[in-house]
């Protein structure tokens, strides 16, 4: 029989791609979303791309009632992705509560309906900002997490010591936080792909959205930092790299192949990149030039972020395949067709 995942947050972006591989991998898979930064034209997307249509229930994962009946419906559910959270830094800053609220109630209360269902695998979708300003670089997953400059950063550090506590008191539960540097990119497709809410935050969409015209001009937030070229290193990952890394995580805890019950693993290419760089790589392969203006740094930017790779690829027999090209490529493709359809 094929083992069934739960995805929360299966119609967003880093869902969405997992969803496939899930389903490529012959995983059933149910998803749970509320729809709030997503729509449920994905599943249609994803369907066109795999012949199948995963189940979905549009859900609320803050309502704890509704949330246990769902996973009582599913309790023969394997294990549980968690992609589902607020992740916008900046909205996080202005309204905290909002994000504290949904980000840690939906995690408790998926926690709580899974252990009372006998649901013990759990996959978290963390982040890089656990790091905080690193010391240390390439980042180990032996780097000390800091306190984070966003509330978004903090529900991903909180959430990782909540699930610290829950694994030492439920001893039946397994746990794999994976933590992304910054995943950008789409299917190769190019039916699914990232879809910001409003003016993007990220570099990538803002990059895309303007060379599409519906932005006018790239902010690149400071050229004064300690780097080659003065702006921001950031380790980009390509999305379906990264989604690739979901389904062995979740076959090791299915195998029962996790050394501890919680496990952390980095999810990068080792690369680091700087603003310019992607800019220069974007305007090469579209063979374009992209409107943007050198203006002040942004506040809780750090100069340099990138992976040490070593444990995932030791532990999980992972890494990144894909390229910076190839991950500009297919999120230009992706924009443009995205324009083309609607
Ligand atoms: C942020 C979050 C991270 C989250 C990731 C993906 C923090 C500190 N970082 O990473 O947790 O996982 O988004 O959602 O909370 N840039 C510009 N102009 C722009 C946009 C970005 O120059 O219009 C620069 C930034 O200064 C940065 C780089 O591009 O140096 C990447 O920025 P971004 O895509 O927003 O990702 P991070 O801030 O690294």
């Amino acid at each position: 029989m094929r083992s069934k995942i739960i995805v929360t947050g299966g119609c967003g972006y880093i869902g969405s791609h997992t969803v496939i591989e899930l389903i490529e991998n012959d995983f059933e898979v149910v998803i749970l979303d509320d729809l709030s930064n997503s729509t449920e034209k994905t599943l249609e997307r994803i369907n066109k791309i795999t012949g199948v249509t995963p189940e979905f229930i549009k859900l609320d994962l803050k309502n704890s009632l509704e949330t246990n009946k769902v996973f009582n419906e599913h309790k023969y559910a394997s294990g549980v992705i968690h992609f589902a959270a607020h992740k916008a830094v900046g909205e996080s800053v202005e309204q905290p509560l909002k994000y504290y609220k949904n980000n840690l109630y939906s995690l408790l209360n998926t926690l709580e309906a899974q252990s009372v269902n006998g649901i013990n695998n759990f996959i978290f979708s963390s982040s890089a900002t656990v790091y905080g300003t690193p010391d240390i670089l390439p980042i180990t997953e032996k780097n000390k997490t800091q306190r984070p400059f966003s509330p978004y950063g903090n529900t991903k550090k909180v959430a990782e010591e909540i699930l610290d506590d829950f694994t030492k008191s439920n001893k039946a539960f397994s746990a794999i936080s994976l933590r992304y540097f910054n995943p950008i990119g789409a299917h190769e497709s190019g039916k699914i792909g990232e879809l910001p809410n409003g003016i993007p935050n990220n570099l990538m969409p803002y990059i895309t959205q303007t060379a599409a015209g519906i932005r006018e001009k790239l902010m690149v937030y400071g050229n004064d930092y300690p780097t080659k070229d003065g702006t921001p290193i950031r380790d980009y990952i390509h999305v379906v790299d990264l989604a690739k890394a979901h389904v062995i995580a979740v076959k090791r805890l299915l195998k029962k192949e996790q050394e501890t019950t919680l496990e952390f693993f980095n999810l990068g290419t080792g690369v680091g990149y700087s603003v310019l760089d992607v800019i220069n790589t974007f305007e090469t392969v579209t063979n374009s030039k992209l409107n943007y203006e050198i203006t002040k740094r942004r506040d809780g930017d750090v100069p340099q972020l990138y992976a040490s790779t070593d444990l995932a690829k030791n532990k999980l027999d992972w890494s990144a395949n894909k390229k910076l090209d190839d991950m500009i490529s297919s999120s230009w493709a992706w924009e443009q067709n995205l324009r083309n359809k609607t």
